[in-house]
């Protein structure tokens, strides 16, 4: 081998120089920022997809806790009965704790005793999580026909029937009226296989709704989110969050769309919603929740309005017909930003978030390309009117081209094989930077299921280094979808960012790809010209000038080690400490799971770099962030 080498050597000084293969090499023009990067560039798209909401983010441990005006039955619900007690369950469609609630659960105890007490079980949302030492904050509405009788509530084990933690409702009345309990657990082994009962201790009917569960919340917050999945997110560093969605915004039907008014104030007014994901949403994710999730991140909302579109190609013709809902959007932004002196921030008061929230970005839709109508343009601009005659500093979104109006921004959704992710990388470097900023609004490299593998990662990063390169025009990006409950049945659309089930979660791959970018901003994108690498290695660079870092991005597709002659232009020193973050595999296929969570993540690695000029070698699949200080 290191003959044939040498033996080369003439051969290849006689060729002319065109036909010599270069070294790769990657120049930084570091004195030469080619564009601001916009701070809020990484965000995070969110809806009801996947059971995202409902037993995970939103971490109600009781499945189908509300029972809704069309709820078809009482699927995750069962009676529980032992030894000589007797119960039947059925679904009075003529009793309920409310209007937007009128039906319940009738559990009829026939037989039972304090030895053997019968009732209800719900089986949560493939599993309950139950931990050693924790608190459970539970509710319940009820009413009886055996006034005073007591209710046991407990969560116990699939396994062993052993109960982890226990409580006792009194002073049930014949009608209906919310109960608080809660739970405690003591030193009982962590595990995901646990159901909830409800029972009483002799014969009697009661009728049951709402019935709620909750583990501690993220930052303490009541009713807040889950406290994993919530730590995943913010280790993203994500500015924004696209909310609520998506299809779920729009719905199959225009009475399935994401009816904001229908999501607020107390669970028992909110009637619950069918999803575009074939499954009901009990709304305990309303309109404030969401906005309580952008404050626990210390972000900001991007508000998607309904629009007047929904995807069983229903939708409202622009005009008279459009203005009530063009109004909702209106009050829609008030509950968002009024103040006490606004109907709808007077509403979000009562609801107990005295301080308007932050709002800079609204969305008019989504996707509405598909809208075979072609009434987009019309509807798109009687809300844009609307909206900025009332709030002229509000940025508005579109989410496809129009021509009446210029909107501020175009959502540009992208979801991509990795081989088109690749090719893709270069896709914004010649784009018309005279329309709208670009919002790239859902975009995913799509390999690998239920979360993605290292080949998407590679797909992704390629994708970022392309976003951060032209960040002159790209002002925002969410990855879509953001979450999914691994459990069979849990997933409606394969290859989401975070995988988990009731007791645990991970990050895939492209997580962590996300994770990288997002950390490692930096405020101005600096020229990065990569030459002789091959198609398959990509580069991007940003720095900060304040800080004086440095943020160099190189991800490499390839089977081979890319060795790359790194050029600083423009700049008098670099210090010699320097960090490499790598996230690689042996193979693009090598992914993570919920039992093999950790399989591929970021290794950090302490480099000294020579000088101005050194030559740095990246693994085979790798996505790289290399951090100097100059
Ligand atoms: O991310 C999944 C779906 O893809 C979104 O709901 C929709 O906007 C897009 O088509």
């Amino acid at each position: 081998m290191r003959k044939l080498t040498f033996s080369l050597i003439p051969l290849i000084a006689s060729l002319p120089l065109s036909l010599v293969a270069q070294a790769p090499s990657l120049d930084l023009q570091v004195d030469h920022p080619t564009a601001q990067v916009s701070p809020m560039l990484y965000g995070l798209m969110t809806e009801e997809i996947n059971f995202s909401y409902d037993g995970g983010v939103y971490p109600e441990l009781v499945r189908d806790r509300a029972i809704g005006k069309d709820w078809g039955s009482l699927f995750h619900w069962s009676m529980v009965a032992r030894g000589e007690s007797a119960v039947q369950i059925s679904m009075d469609e003529t009793t309920g704790p409310s209007e937007a609630l009128p039906r319940s659960i009738k559990v009829s105890v026939t037989a039972a005793s304090e030895a053997a007490p019968a009732g209800v079980q719900n089986d949560g949302f493939w599993g309950i999580a139950v931990r050693p030492q924790t608190t459970y904050t539970g509710s319940f509405y009820a009413k009886t026909d055996s006034v005073g009788v007591p209710v046991t509530v407990s969560l116990v084990n699939d396994e062993t029937g052993a109960t982890a933690a226990t409580a006792t409702v009194t002073g049930v009345t014949g009608e209906w009226k919310q109960y608080s309990f809660t739970l405690k657990t003591a030193d009982v082994p962590a595990t995901a296989n646990n159901h909830l009962t409800l029972t009483v201790p002799r014969p009697s009917t009661l009728w049951l709704d709402l019935v709620s569960l909750f583990p501690p919340t993220y930052h303490d917050r009541p009713f807040g989110n889950r406290i994993d999945l919530m730590e995943k997110l913010a280790a993203m560093h994500p500015k924004f969050l696209r909310l609520p969605g998506g299809n779920y915004l729009e719905g199959d039907h225009i009475a399935e769309r994401f009816d904001w008014k229908k999501t607020i104030g107390p669970w028992v007014d909110r009637p619950t919603h069918p999803s575009p994901w074939h499954y009901r949403s009990s709304d305990g994710m309303g309109l404030l929740e969401y906005l309580e999730w952008c404050e626990d991140l210390k972000i900001e909302p991007v508000l998607a309005v309904y629009a007047g579109y929904s995807m069983a190609q229903e939708h409202v013709e622009p005009g008279p017909a459009l203005k009530p809902y063009v109004d909702d959007a209106l009050d829609e932004i008030e509950f968002v930003t009024g103040g006490p002196e606004t109907k709808w921030g007077t509403e979000r008061i009562k609801n107990g978030h005295a301080a308007p929230f932050p709002l800079h970005y609204v969305e008019i839709g989504n996707e509405d390309e598909f809208d075979h109508s072609h009434s987009y343009d019309g509807r798109f601009a009687q809300f844009y009117t609307a909206i900025k005659q009332r709030y002229p500093h509000l940025q508005l979104i579109a989410t496809d081209p129009v021509k009446s109006v210029k909107p501020d921004v175009l959502d540009e959704h992208f979801y991509l094989p990795a081989e088109e992710s690749y090719a893709k990388a270069s896709h914004y470097d010649k784009a018309d930077r005279t329309g709208p900023k670009i919002f790239v609004g859902e975009w995913a490299t799509r390999e690998g299921t239920p979360t993605p593998n290292l080949e998407a990662a590679l797909g992704d990063a390629a994708w970022m280094t392309g976003m951060e390169r032209n960040a002159d025009l790209i002002i925002m990006a969410s990855y879509a979808p953001l979450l999914v409950n691994v459990n069979p049945g849990g997933m409606q659309w394969d290859t989401d960012l975070i995988g988990y089930d009731a007791l645990s979660s991970y990050g895939s791959p492209s997580y962590w790809a996300q994770v990288l970018f997002g950390t490692y901003l930096g405020t101005e994108a600096v020229d990065a010209k990569l030459a002789n690498a091959g198609p398959r290695v990509f580069a991007s660079a940003t720095r900060d000038e304040k800080q004086r870092k440095l943020f160099v991005k190189v991800v490499n597709a390839t089977s081979e080690e890319a060795a790359l002659n790194i050029a600083l232009n423009g700049v008098a020193r670099v210090e010699r400490d320097a960090t490499l973050i790598t996230l690689s595999g042996k193979t693009p296929n090598v992914t993570n799971s919920i039992t093999h969570p950790d399989v591929v993540v970021p290794v950090e690695h302490k480099i000294a770099v020579a000088g101005l000029k050194f030559k740095q070698s990246f693994a085979p699949y790798s996505i790289n962030v290399l951090e100097l200080s100059y």
